[in-house]
């Protein structure tokens, strides 16, 4: 099995409860994200959506980038004690993403199968990134009253 076939045949990446870390902002941001994979997964079947694929891929990337900073906004500013440990992990994720996008862009390899590589990656970290991670931050922004406005 490659890895185009792999992406098509994961689930849907469905939003549950499971996921919740309390702070609508966020949550509402995770299920955007999951909403692009959902797109991208949907599109990387057969030869046709290339301009879909590279739109979603775009559009995935600069989200997850602006989700991140919010996020790390908000934790420096409330000096959430997790805030080096989270945003490290964000960075680190960043980068393996970002060798995926640039062997996306430049054409170095079938541009469906890194999608489908895209896909994965995205898509099992951020599962495990959201249970763990953010869910670890959910409560302490419950206590320190968190509002949409600290993100400016
Ligand atoms: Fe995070
Ligand atoms: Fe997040």
């Amino acid at each position: 099995m490659n890895e185009t076939q792999n992406a098509s045949m994961m689930p849907k990446l469905e939003w549950d409860e499971i996921f919740a870390t309390g702070i609508d902002r966020f949550d509402d941001q995770h299920k955007v994200l999951f909403g692009f994979i959902n797109v991208l997964r949907t599109n990387t079947v057969g030869k046709r959506n290339k301009e879909v694929v590279n739109e979603v891929v775009d559009s995935l990337l600069s989200y997850t980038m602006t989700h991140f900073l919010e996020e790390e906004i908000t934790l420096c500013r409330l000096e959430f004690p997790g805030f080096a440990d989270h945003k490290s992990e964000h960075d680190q994720f960043l980068m393996a993403v970002r060798d995926l996008y640039i062997r996306f862009k430049a054409g170095k390899g079938e541009s469906r199968i890194i999608a489908a590589e895209i896909i994965t990656v995205v898509s099992e970290w951020l599962q495990g990134h959201i249970l763990v991670k953010d869910k670890a931050y959910g409560e302490f922004l419950l206590q320190h009253h968190f509002t949409p406005d600290m993100v400016k």
